[in-house]
């Protein structure tokens, strides 16, 4: 036994397995078992299959953690589970593991939103980032800007009204024949293209909500490479289509950045998810804020794709805060962090926060 509180995190939600063993103010261990391999060849998850994986992997990946670290199962003081949203079948391999050693150990659970733990990993990456903050979710799933009022207290500025950020590159790559996932292949090539060399469509531009719409772009791209191919080019400028479509998925969520800010007055903007490891988001985000007067809080990529350090660092906070799960805990595959109220995908943002009404800010 440790004196330490020891927090076991479990991650399943999409195509990672991912445990990790967070102690009271330091990662004590973490390990991935990634799915990429096994879905490439669809060009993006089977959810099927990604139950399946995620059953093979998770106790080899426990006993492995343990071994690396050192501890064992008695030193676990609680359990913290993804428990939506995500794949139903994926969600249900890690809260049904996470039940089963919990009784197995008698340790507490705790259930926790998958997107809360995107928001941990900048307060767990920047111990000095404090709310009231902004934080974007980019992933392959999300494309949302909550306005992080406290730990558990959450609003949703604005959402997606079709494809996730993380989506459209990887249908964007897929269409190009690059493979899964698709954001990865796109920044490595678009180094070598010219980003004005076409000019895909920024969606909502001039929409004055906090909304972003990545359709547009993705059929825009589609009619240019037919465009190019009927025409008989040879090879595709493949270079240059990468460049310009990063760069109009950038300049996208930048522009909402930029309106969330001015609307709610808070100038802290945290980044997370996959997408939030691309180079030119990350440079574009810090650079604006440099222009424009905000800090901007870019957490190191291994913490921007999923893992179980955030899962684990979010599930400690609301424990903290006095929340509890017990075995009755079902996975909930579209559970969001915010009330009903919150989620205003076509409302303008009614959330003007000032530093007279909140002195934190
Ligand atoms: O957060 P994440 O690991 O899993 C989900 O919760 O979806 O995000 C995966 C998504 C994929 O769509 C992938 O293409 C995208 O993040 N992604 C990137 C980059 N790395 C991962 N998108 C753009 N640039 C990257 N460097
Ligand atoms: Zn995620």
């Amino acid at each position: 036994m440790t004196s330490e509180f020891i927090t076991l995190g479990i991650e399943t939600s999409c195509d990672d397995t991912a445990l990790a063993l967070l102690g009271d103010n330091r990662v004590i261990g973490d390990v991935i078992s990634s799915q990429i391999a096994d879905h490439s060849p669809f060009g993006g998850v089977v959810p099927e299959l990604a139950s399946r994986k995620h059953q093979e992997a998770l106790l080899p990946l426990l006993r492995s953690l343990f071994a690396s670290t050192g501890l064992k199962p008695g030193d676990i003081d609680l359990i913290a589970v993804t428990a939506g949203p995500g794949l139903m079948g994926s969600l249900l391999v890690g809260v049904m593991s996470a039940k089963a050693l919990a009784q197995v150990w008698g340790v507490p659970i705790i259930g926790v939103n998958h997107l809360e733990g995107h928001i941990f990993a900048n307060i767990l990456a920047h111990p000095g980032l404090a709310p009231l903050f902004l934080c974007l979710i980019v992933s392959g799933g999300h494309t949302e800007i909550v306005l992080v009022r406290d730990g558990g207290d959450y609003a949703l500025l604005g959402a997606t009204r079709d494809d996730a950020a993380g989506e459209a590159y990887d249908k964007a790559s897929k269409l190009l024949g690059l493979g899964y996932p698709g954001g990865p292949v796109i920044e490595r090539l678009a180094r070598d293209g010219d980003p004005c060399s076409f000019a895909f469509p920024v969606g909502l531009r001039t929409s004055k909500d906090v909304e972003f719409s990545f359709s547009g772009l993705k059929t825009a791209l589609r009619t240019e490479v037919q465009k190019l191919s009927g025409m008989g080019a040879g090879e595709l400028p493949v270079a240059d289509i990468c460049a310009s479509f990063q760069r109009a998925v950038t300049e996208s969520l930048l522009m909402k950045i930029r309106l969330a800010v001015r609307e709610t007055g808070v100038r802290r903007v945290a980044l997370s998810g996959g997408v939030a490891a691309n180079e030119n988001l990350r440079a574009a985000i810090s650079d604006e804020g440099v222009r424009l007067g905000w800090e901007s809080f870019l957490p190191p990529k291994k913490y921007c794709t999923d893992n179980a350090i955030m899962i684990a660092a979010a599930g400690r906070a609301s424990y903290g805060r006095g929340l509890r799960s017990d075995l009755s805990l079902v996975p909930d595959p579209s559970w969001t962090i915010w009330g009903d109220d919150d989620k205003s995908p076509s409302a303008a943002v009614p959330w003007r926060v000032t530093s007279r009404e909140n002195p934190r800010l």
